[in-house]
């Protein structure tokens, strides 16, 4: 974790509390990782039919990251993480317009999109097991990227599930149904089966808002750990979660990206007022 510091207090925020709960990270950012974004979206705009769900959105993702997007029910966050691996694919009634670019090249434009669900890989809010063992939840990706082997299977599934702060807890339990798993373990076996396929980027929808408090701490400290090797954007409704664990942070509202900055900047001194009226949880 990167030093943290209490929430403001602003003028106008009534139940701002201090708690130790209520913790910002405030890593200090190196300037020059600009010039490096792992995800670029150009003016991107989505609409499911004739509904515009985004409008214009210009944001850039830094690699190694932990990028947070937060917003009332509603504003088009899940919209827009689905924009990156190009899951919006699958309804029939959205177009866009616009670019999302993934490491330099246009993800809308001739590349495989089996290849860029690889590199760009999807944790939802509900944990979604397979209806398999623990084992083959966490080998089918690889399985069905071709690997065959049982012993290059096997390590894939440990190393996965130890990556995913999983391993004490079920490495006797692998071949026992994944549905048999806590919600809190299921979800740690879903971010072990991406993990399983060796991602980049990491996309997350509110992958802790079903989950207790200490299932929630133990994936809030996964992705503490994970940002060392991966991208990872988290759509999050819980401000001290988007405080405690993102380096950045993009504020949505009615499909538009009102501002988008360093974590501090964000919580601490937003630009628009309509940043802090959420952050101070006065609409949504
Ligand atoms: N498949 C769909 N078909 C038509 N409209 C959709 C579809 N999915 C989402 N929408 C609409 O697009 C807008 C943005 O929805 P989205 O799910 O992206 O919001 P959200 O910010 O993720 O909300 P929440 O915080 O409740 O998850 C909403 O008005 C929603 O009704
Ligand atoms: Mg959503």
């Amino acid at each position: 974790m990167g030093t943290t510091f209490t929430l403001p207090k602003f003028k106008q925020c009534e139940e701002n509390k201090t708690t130790s709960e209520n913790k910002i990270n405030m890593t200090e950012e190196d300037d020059t990782a600009a010039m490096n974004f792992k995800i670029i979206t150009k003016n991107l705009d989505l609409f499911y039919g004739d509904f515009q769900a985004l409008y214009d959105i210009s944001m850039d993702i830094r690699p190694n990251k932990v990028t947070a997007l937060i917003g009332p029910s509603g504003c088009g966050k899940s919209t827009f993480l689905r924009t990156l691996n190009r899951m919006n694919d699958l309804i029939a009634s959205v177009h866009l317009n616009g670019n999302v670019y993934y490491d330099q090249t246009d993800i809308y434009k001739n590349y495989d999109v089996i290849e860029l669900r690889k590199r760009i890989g999807m944790v939802f809010q509900k944990p979604n097991p397979f209806p398999m063992t623990v084992f083959d939840n966490v080998a089918y990706g690889p399985r069905v990227h071709g690997i065959k082997k049982k012993n290059q299977l096997h390590d894939i599934v440990e190393k996965s599930i130890k990556k995913a702060a999983l391993w004490d807890e079920v490495a006797d339990r692998l071949h026992e149904p994944a549905l048999g798993l806590s919600g809190g373990q299921q979800q740690r076996l879903c971010i072990a089966r991406v993990l399983a396929v060796e991602p980049d980027v990491i996309l997350m929808d509110e992958p802790t808002s079903a989950l207790d408090p200490i299932s929630t701490a133990r994936i809030e400290d996964l992705i503490e750990e994970l940002k060392q090797n991966y991208t990872i954007i988290i759509v999050t409704h819980n401000m001290q979660q988007a405080g405690r664990i993102s380096d950045f942070t993009g504020f949505f509202l009615n499909g538009k990206l009102i501002e988008m900055g360093k974590a501090k900047d964000i919580f601490f001194n937003p630009a628009d007022k309509r940043t802090e009226d959420y952050i101070c949880g006065r609409f949504g």
